[in-house]
C-alpha cells in the first residue's frame, strides 16, 4: 500500500529523512517510532503529498508520488500535530464543511456515521472551539477520516492529551485497525501505544534503524530467554544444561537459571526433562520479558 525507495528529504543542509525504504501492507497498522526530530512528520507530509522529496520514490496506494499527487491527496488522510479545525463552527459544520471540500457524496450520512462512532453525536451543535482538547482531537480524526481515505496518516495522535482523552483516542484507533483494508500509518514516540496498537513497526531516527513486529524487535535484539526456578542449583547442573548443543548463553542468578533460546517453545520442554534427570526440583519456568523501551533505547542509540 505504501512502498519508498531511497525517500530524502533535505531542508537546506539539513537532512531530515535519508534513504528510507519502507513497505507498508494494506491493512496493516504500522507504528514510525522514533524521538522528536527524527524525520516522522516530514515522512509524512511527503507520503500524503503535501511537500516534496528532495529525492527518492514513493508509490501510495498504487499512484506515484510526484506524478499523480492529486490522487494520493484524494486516498489519504492526514491528523496532523494540529486538529485543524474550526472553532467557531460546531462539531457538524467542521465535518459537513470538510466533507464538502473532499466532494463526499452522501455527505449527511458520513457525517452522522462519524460523529456516532466517536459518541460526539449529541454535541454535534457545538462549536468545537468550547470542546475540550480530547474532543477536539475526536473531531480531527473524524475529519480525516469523512472521505473514508484507503490509508489514514496519524501523526502523534494522543500527543499533548490527558491519560483519559488519549485512552479514547487509542480505543478508537484500535476499532479503526479492525477494518482490514485501511491501512493505517501510525508516528509516535509513545513506546506502549506503538506495542498496543501496530502490527509492526519501523524505528527511525533520519535513517530506518530497523523494522519489525513489536515481539521481533523485542526478541532479536536480546535472544529470546528462558527462566528456570529451582529448589537449589548445584553447579554440576548448571554445567550439564550449558552442554547441551541447543542452548545459546546461560547465566545463574541463585537457584535460577537463564537461558537464551532459538527456540523455546520445543527447548524448554527438553531443558526441563534434562534437569529433572539430574534431580533438580523445577518450581518455576517463566519467560523473560523485555520492554520495548530497552530495545528502543538501545537501537536509536546504535543508530546514532
Ligand atoms: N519546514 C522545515 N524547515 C526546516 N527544517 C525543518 C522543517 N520541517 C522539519 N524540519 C527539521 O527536520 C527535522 C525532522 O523534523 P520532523 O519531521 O518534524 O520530526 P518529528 O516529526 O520526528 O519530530 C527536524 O530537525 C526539524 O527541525
Ligand atoms: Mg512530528
Amino acid at each position: 500500500m505504501i512502498i519508498t525507495e531511497g525517500l530524502t528529504r533535505k531542508f537546506k543542509d539539513l537532512v531530515a529523512v535519508e534513504g528510507l525504504d519502507l513497505e507498508v501492507e494494506e491493512g496493516e497498522v504500522f507504528g514510525f517510532l522514533g524521538p522528536n526530530g527524527a524525520g516522522k512528520t516530514t515522512t509524512v507530509r511527503m507520503l500524503a503529498a503535501l511537500i516534496a522529496p528532495t529525492s527518492g520514490r514513493a508509490v501510495v496506494a498504487g499512484y506515484q508520488l510526484g506524478k499523480e499527487n492529486q490522487k494520493i491527496r484524494e486516498v489519504v488522510g492526514v491528523l496532523t500535530e494540529s486538529p485543524g479545525l474550526y472553532g467557531r463552527l460546531s462539531a457538524y459544520q467542521n465535518l459537513e464543511f470538510f466533507a464538502r471540500l473532499y466532494g463526499v457524496r452522501a455527505r449527511a450520512g458520513q457525517v452522522e456515521k462519524y460523529l456516532r462512532m466517536l459518541d460526539l453525536w449529541d454535541r454535534r451543535d457545538e462549536p468545537v472551539g468550547r470542546f475540550s482538547k480530547g474532543l477536539q482531537q475526536k473531531v480531527a480524526l473524524a475529519r480525516a477520516l469523512i472521505h473514508e481515505p484507503r490509508v489514514l496518516f496519524l501523526d502523534e495522535p494522543t500527543a499533548g492529551l490527558d491519560p483519559e482523552a488519549a485512552k479514547l483516542v487509542r480505543d478508537f484507533i484500535e476499532e479503526l485497525a479492525k477494518e482490514e483494508r485501511r491501512t493505517i500509518f501510525l508516528c509516535t514516540h509513545n513506546l506502549s501505544e506503538a506495542e498496543r496498537l501496530c502490527d509492526r513497526i519501523g524505528l527511525i531516527k533520519q535513517r530506518l534503524i530497523k523494522v519489525g513486529t513489536p515481539e521481533e524487535l523485542k526478541g532479536e535484539l536480546y535472544g529470546r530467554r528462558t527462566v528456570i526456578q529451582l529448589k537449589s542449583l548445584p553447579p554440576a547442573v548448571e554445567a550439564e544444561i550449558g552442554r547441551l548443543p541447543f542452548v545459546e548463553g546461560l547465566q545463574a542468578d541463585g537457584n535460577k537459571l537463564i537461558l537464551t533460546l532459538a527456540q523455546p517453545e520445543s527447548q524448554n520442554p527438553l531443558i526441563v526433562r534434562r534437569l529433572v534427570e539430574l534431580g533438580g526440583e523445577v518450581q518455576w519456568v517463566q519467560k523473560m520479558e523485555h520492554t520495548l523501551e530497552e530495545v528502543y533505547l538501545d537501537l536509536v542509540k546504535e543508530g546514532e
